[in-house]
């Protein structure tokens, strides 16, 4: 084997089961062999609570040091707190993550679809979550502002095409295919701009298919025949509303990792939040953050270690070693230390 540079990790727990999955995919990412160095570092709500700030300045500063981050959890309050904004916002602010990748795929447990390989691509920068709100009216009348631009429409547009021609290269059974999802029919405008942009860059990828479809059928057909799906490319709201509709079609949050990426870094990190109704009781699946960690790998130029982890959680899942939000009563541990034990027998490729 080559020599090479230990990948320097940046681990941020967080908040309520962040503090149980993190540490459990750091364990596993450790069983691959590969040379790691982790930073351990703070963000979140108790961190706010502490600290007057929920993404401290020398967290921010250690994740650019760091080649990627593997982020848990945080809570945030649905109530507007002086001084706090959410710590996953500002680092995708921060490093210019500009696109969220939700994949969603079939397990092996009660509950999952089958024949679903899809992967959501969220535009991760604008949309309703540049949150520009503001009140009128003494608070009776509320504006919420909503940016689209051809540039974040571009380049999201770029990305998702890019990927299906990545994707296509690994399951050369399947022509590859993006949706183009929006409402321009009502937003014609906003999402008339987003649409525009997207099929223009369509039109440079002519080995992919593309289509496009309303964001309410959309939620239809996913739920209808998800099978039917590849690569799906949506605005910032409508693609946070779809992959958390693909999570619940294979298997639920507890299985669902998602990666903040852009030009300059990634962020992978669980879809779940803080789950605080759990929190503290060893039960948290760990598998969604685990997979977080494959993603990760797969975006530092570790394909062969993610496809290794991700082989081990399906090993994992098969063996029916379920956490109660499937179904099942092993812990946290138990699932962890399954996933290790398999992977100590994964072949290396
Ligand atoms: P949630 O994802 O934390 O929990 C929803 C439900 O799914 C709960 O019943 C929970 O027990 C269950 N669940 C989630 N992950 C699980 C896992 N790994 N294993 C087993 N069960 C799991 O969403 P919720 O309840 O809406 O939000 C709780 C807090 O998390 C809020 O403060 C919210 O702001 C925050 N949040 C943070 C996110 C992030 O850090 N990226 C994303 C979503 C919510
Ligand atoms: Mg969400």
């Amino acid at each position: 084997m080559d020599v090479k540079q230990p990948l320097r990790i940046a681990l941020i727990p967080g908040d309520g089961i962040g503090r149980d999955v993190v540490p459990a995919a750091r364990r596993v990412l450790e069983a691959t062999g590969l040379s790691f160095q982790f930073v351990e570092l703070e963000a979140g709500w108790e961190t706010f609570e502490r600290t007057g700030t929920a993404l401290p300045p020398e967290t921010l500063a250690a994740v650019q040091g760091c080649d990627g981050t593997l982020f848990g959890a945080v809570s945030s309050p649905s109530r507007r707190v002086a001084g706090y904004s959410s710590p996953i916002l500002a680092l995708r602010s921060a490093l210019d993550l500009y696109a969220n990748l939700r994949p969603a795929i079939s397990q092996p447990v009660p509950g999952s679809r089958g024949g679903v390989n899809l992967l959501i691509v969220r535009e991760n920068t604008e949309c309703l979550y540049v949150k520009r709100e503001h009140e009128e009216e003494g608070g009776e009348r509320v504006i919420a502002e909503r940016v689209i631009t051809r540039h974040a429409s571009a380049r999201i547009a770029q990305m998702a095409f890019q990927l299906a021609q990545t994707r296509a290269a690994a399951r050369p059974e399947r022509r590859p295919r993006v949706t183009v999802v929006h409402k321009a029919n009502v937003l014609n405008l906003s999402d008339g701009l987003f649409r525009r942009t997207a099929l223009e860059v369509a039109a440079q990828y002519p080995d992919v298919e593309a289509e496009e479809q309303l964001v309410d059928s959309m939620v239809y057909r996913l739920i209808r025949e998800p099978q039917r799906y590849d690569v799906v490319v949506a605005p910032n709201l409508y693609g946070d509303i779809l992959s958390d509709a693909a999570a619940a079609l294979v298997g639920g949050l507890g299985l669902a990792p998602s990666a903040n990426v852009g030009a300059h870094g990634v962020v992978a990190e669980p879809v779940h939040g803080s789950a605080p109704d759990i929190a503290g009781q060893g039960i948290a699946n760990p598998l969604a953050c685990i997979a977080a960690a494959a993603l990760l790998l797969a975006h530092l130029g570790e394909p062969a270690a993610a496809r290794r982890i991700e082989a081990a959680v399906d090993v994992t899942l098969s063996a029916g070693v379920w956490t109660p939000d499937l179904g099942g009563s092993a812990t946290t541990e138990d699932v962890t230390r399954a996933v290790m034990e398999a992977l100590a027998h994964v072949p290396i490729l």
